[in-house]
C-alpha cells in the first residue's frame, strides 16, 4: 500500500504529465490535417474535370481555406500551452483547449481531404483514408471532447461566473408544495416578532408559517414551542380533514456566531420540521440531515453569487431577498436578481421585499418565483409578538418611515426611524465601525436592536389596521383572486 505522501507524489506525476500529453496529441492532429491539407490542395490542382482543374472551382477552394485556418487557429493555442507549460505555469484550459480544437480541426481537415479526392479518397494510394483514421482517434484520446467541453464549462466559466447556477433544482417541488397552500405564501420567519400562534394562524390559513429557532430561549424551549405549534395543527387538521394546515418552517441561521445552531439543529431533526428555513450559507451537513428524514431546507440569498454557494450545497429552494425588505434587506432589484436566477435555477424560489399585498404576489409569481414571502404584514397581527407600540407604528408608517443601516449587526437591516429616535438615537449616525464583523449574537452589536429598536420592511404602507392574522391573510387570498381575474379580463 503506498503511503499517503507516495500517492501525493504519484498523482501529481501523473497529473503533470497530462497537459503536455495533451500538448502532443494536438500537435500530431494538427499535423495530420495539414499534410491532408497539402494533398488535397495537391490533388485539387492536378485533377482536371472538364478542361479545368478542380482547384479552381469555389466549392473545393473554401472549405479547404476554412480547414486552414481553424489549423492554424488550433496551432496558436497549441503553442500557447506549451508556452505556459515551459513557464511551470497552470496551462490546464490551454492545453485542453489545445486538444480539443487541434483534434476537431485535423479530423475536418482529413474528412475535406477525403471529400477533394471523392472516389479516390478511399483509395490506399492517395493516403488520405490513413490520414483520417489516424486523426480520428485523437478525437477520443487521451481524453473525449465531452470531457473537455465539462472541464471548460465547470472549471474555466465557473471560476470566472458565466455559468452561475448549471440548471439546479427540482421544478416539480414547486408544484407540490403549492399543491398543500390556498395562497402560494411563505411566512418570513422574524426575530421576536414571531410566535407559536403566529405560525399556527398562517398555516392553518394555508400558508407556510415559519419561526426563528432563536425566538426559543434555549434548544430546551424550542422543543417546547414545537411541540405546541405541532399540537395546535394537529387540532386544526382533526376538525377539518378536507383544510389540513400548511407545512411550517423553522429559521436557522448559520453563522460560527450562532452557538445555538447545533443543539437547535437537533430539535429540528428531532421533530422532523417540514421545512427548515436557513440564513446565511446552508453548510451541506444541515441539508444533508434534513433530506435524510424528507425534510425540505431553503435557503434565503440576497445575490446570484450567493444562490450558486447554496444551491451547491443542496438546497431544495432559494428565497431571494430583495431591496425594501424587512429585517436583514438585499440591495438588489426583484426584477434584475429573479430574471438572474430563473436563467438557470429551475426549483422552487421565493421572493421577499414589500410583498404586502395579493396583487404583488400575483406579480411575484408573474416574474417568475414560486411563492411570496411576506414578513412585515404580519407585524401587526394580534398573534404577533410584537409589543402594541410597535403593531401600532407599523400601522402608522410607510416606506418613508424605514430606514437602511448596518450598524447593528454588521449587515444592512430595515429599522423604523421612529422606533430608534424613540431610543435617543440619530438614524443618521448608524453606520458601521469600519472593520467591524458581522454578529448575530445577542441581536447583532447592540442588543436594543429588535428588541427596542423595531424592524419593518418597506411594504408596511399596506398595513392599516392591528387585526387577526386570518383577517390579513383572507385579503390576501382575494386580492390575489381580484388581480388574477383581471389579468384574465386583459388576455
Ligand atoms: C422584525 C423582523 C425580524 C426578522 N427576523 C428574521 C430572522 O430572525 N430570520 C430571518 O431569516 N429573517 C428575518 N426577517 C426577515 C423576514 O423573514 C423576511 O425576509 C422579510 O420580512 C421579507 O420582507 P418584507 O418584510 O418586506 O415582507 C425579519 C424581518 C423582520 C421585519
Amino acid at each position: 500500500m503506498p503511503t499517503a505522501s507516495a500517492k501525493r507524489v504519484r498523482d501529481s506525476y501523473i497529473l503533470h504529465s497530462l497537459n503536455p500529453e495533451r500538448v502532443l496529441i494536438a500537435a500530431e492532429a494538427i499535423a495530420i490535417g495539414q499534410d491532408a491539407l497539402r494533398r488535397a490542395a495537391k490533388y485539387a490542382r492536378e485533377r482536371v474535370v472538364f478542361d479545368r482543374p478542380i482547384g479552381q472551382n469555389r466549392g473545393i477552394q473554401h472549405p479547404l481555406a476554412e480547414n486552414w485556418m481553424y489549423l492554424e487557429s488550433a496551432w496558436l493555442m497549441t503553442t500557447r500551452a506549451a508556452q505556459l507549460y515551459d513557464a511551470g505555469q497552470n496551462c490546464g484550459a490551454e492545453a485542453n483547449s489545445a486538444k480539443f480544437l487541434g483534434a476537431r480541426a485535423g479530423h475536418d481537415a482529413c474528412w475535406q481531404s477525403i471529400a477533394t479526392h471523392g472516389g479516390f479518397g478511399y483509395a490506399k494510394e492517395y493516403h488520405v483514408e490513413r490520414l483520417f483514421r489516424e486523426v480520428s482517434v485523437t478525437r477520443l484520446a487521451p481524453i473525449t471532447e465531452q470531457l473537455i467541453l465539462c472541464f471548460i464549462a465547470e472549471k474555466v466559466l465557473t471560476c470566472q461566473g458565466v455559468i452561475e447556477l448549471a440548471a439546479m433544482g427540482n421544478p416539480a417541488l414547486a408544484a407540490a408544495l403549492r399543491a398543500r397552500l390556498r395562497i402560494p405564501v411563505i411566512g418570513g420567519p422574524m426575530l421576536i416578532a414571531s410566535s407559536a400562534a403566529l405560525v399556527i394562524a398562517q398555516c392553518t390559513n394555508e400558508m407556510i408559517g415559519a419561526i426563528p429557532a432563536l425566538n426559543a430561549r434555549s434548544a430546551a424551549a424550542l422543543d417546547e414551542l414545537l411541540c405546541e405549534i405541532e399540537a395546535g395543527l394537529a387540532t386544526h387538521d382533526q376538525a377539518n380533514p378536507a383544510n389540513r394546515a400548511a407545512p411550517y418552517s423553522v429559521n436557522l441561521v448559520a453563522h460560527h456566531t450562532n452557538a445555538r445552531l447545533e443543539a437547535d439543529l437537533a430539535v429540528v431533526l428531532a421533530h422532523q420540521v417540514p421545512l427548515a428555513i436557513v440564513s446565511l450559507a446552508a453548510p451541506r451537513d444541515i441539508v444533508g440531515a434534513v433530506h435524510e428524514y424528507g425534510g425540505l431546507v431553503f435557503n434565503d440569498i440576497i445575490s446570484n453569487r450567493h444562490a450558486r454557494k447554496c444551491a451547491e450545497a443542496g438546497v431544495d429552494g432559494l428565497i431571494a431577498v430583495c431591496a425594501g425588505a424587512g429585517g436583514h434587506t438585499g440591495n438588489m432589484s426583484p426584477f434584475a436578481l429573479v430574471q438572474e436566477l430563473r436563467a438557470c435555477w429551475r426549483g422552487p424560489l421565493a421572493l421577499s421585499g414589500c410583498i404586502a399585498t395579493g396583487q404583488s404576489i400575483l406579480g411575484a409569481r408573474a416574474m417568475g418565483a414560486d411563492f411570496a414571502y411576506i414578513g412585515s404584514l404580519f407585524l401587526a397581527n394580534q398573534e404577533a409578538n410584537t409589543p402594541d407600540d410597535f403593531k401600532q407604528m407599523v400601522a402608522r408608517c410607510d416606506s418613508r418611515d424605514v430606514v437602511v443601516t448596518n450598524c447593528f449587526t454588521g449587515v444592512d437591516a430595515m429599522f423604523l426611524r421612529p422606533s430608534i429616535e424613540a431610543n435617543g438615537l440619530d438614524p443618521r449616525a448608524l453606520i458601521r465601525a469600519e472593520g467591524s464583523s458581522i454578529s448575530i449574537a445577542d441581536g447583532g452589536a447592540n442588543p436594543k436592536a429588535w428588541r427596542d429598536i423595531w424592524s419593518a420592511g418597506q411594504g408596511i404602507g399596506a398595513v392599516r389596521h392591528v387585526e387577526p392574522a386570518a383577517v390579513t391573510i383572507g385579503r390576501l387570498c382575494e386580492e390575489y383572486e381580484f388581480a388574477r381575474g383581471r389579468i384574465r379580463e386583459w388576455i
